[in-house]
């Protein structure tokens, strides 16, 4: 099927983004080699064909793995306006990426050089593309809660250009309690923040990230739905949602498409945005997720533009830049 042209799609804003899920096999080859590093698969189509998930955890120990060809502040550079590029071309007009700042860290790769190359592919991306970035430091929810703390310290060192910060890896076996100072020390030096919850884990992970971490934003919730109360609590501070359909099925969070809460969701009147989590990996950009759940739950052209208008109302922009947005 061909690709609509960027003018036959709403703009939207993408809020759910994990920077390193956004690298594709043949740039990940063209890093290793470039880097001198091994990876495990003997071509771009054979580590394609390893993307074939049962779980989060199944995702997340090839991510991890993957993410080591990235070494340099031009590594991050170039994958951030990879994605830019291929996100600008679905009509994406702003971007939100969660980086996995502890991944790189922890390998050696100095924290100034992460930061400095997605600073540079936003800003050449704004440059070339009009796109406007924000970078979310998203903290490691299988890590100590201590160390999410160290790295913020050394974000604030730096003066890094980090707009929020976020919690996401694991989330059955790992509370996102312990990380309440380190989001309170965020919200004191005016950070946003958002947290992954009730993807695999129950309802009650959104009322802890909401009350424990102060999140302004919700990643997934899905499984807020098995839970009245959260709903309504959720509806009535229309909390932004965003929810990552695709995502959800190759995960094996949701069965199939066709049965993937959406439709509940927009029902009950959740403020819920359409996101594509780890585009590469899942087979997804944004403009072919709202393709996909357009087609499974026949969306009418109105339903899908609310859609990307709730993504820009969802954003960590100023107001005065969402208002010319919608
Ligand atoms: N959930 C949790 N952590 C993640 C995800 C996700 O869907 N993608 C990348 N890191
Ligand atoms: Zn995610």
């Amino acid at each position: 099927a061909t690709r609509p042209t960027t003018a036959a799609r709403p703009p939207r804003a993408e809020l759910h983004l994990h920077l390193e899920g956004t690298l594709e096999p043949e740039l990940a080859f063209a890093l290793a080699a470039r880097n001198r590093v091994d990876l495990p698969f003997a071509d771009p189509a054979t580590l394609r064909a390893a993307y074939a998930f049962s779980d989060l955890q199944s995702f997340l120990d090839l991510y991890h793995a993957t993410s080591q060809v990235l070494r340099t502040a031009e590594d991050f550079a170039d994958l951030t306006l990879a994605y830019l590029r291929r996100a600008a071309a679905g009509g994406v007009r702003h971007a939100e990426l969660m980086v996995d700042l502890q991944t790189h860290v922890a390998r050696g790769v100095p924290l100034e050089d992460v930061v400095a190359g997605v600073a540079r592919g936003l800003a050449v991306g704004e440059a070339e593309l009009g796109v406007s970035g924000l970078m979310i430091a998203a903290f490691l929810r299988h890590r100590p809660a201590a160390e999410a703390d160290g790295l913020l310290d050394d974000l604030l060192a730096l003066g890094a250009p980090v707009a929020g910060v976020g919690l996401a890896s694991t989330e059955v076996g790992f509370a996102a309690a312990p990380f309440a100072p380190a989001f309170a020390k965020a919200a004191a030096h005016g950070l946003r923040r958002t947290a992954h919850a009730a993807e695999e884990g129950p309802a009650w992970h959104v009322t802890e990230v909401l009350d424990a971490l102060g999140a302004e934003r919700v990643d997934h919730g899905i499984r807020a739905l098995e839970d009245a109360e959260v709903v309504a609590r959720l509806v009535r501070e229309q909390v932004p949602l965003t929810v990552c359909p695709v995502s959800n099925v190759r995960l094996g969070a949701v069965a199939s498409l066709g049965e993937h809460p959406l439709p509940a969701m927009l029902a009950a009147g959740l403020n819920v945005s359409l996101n594509s989590d780890d585009p590469s990996y899942f087979g997804g950009y944004v403009d072919e997720v709202d393709d996909a759940v357009t087609a499974a739950f026949g969306l009418t052209r109105d339903q899908r533009a609310d859609l990307a208008a709730a993504s820009f109302r969802g954003s960590f922009l100023p107001a005065e830049q969402v208002a010319r947005h919608v």
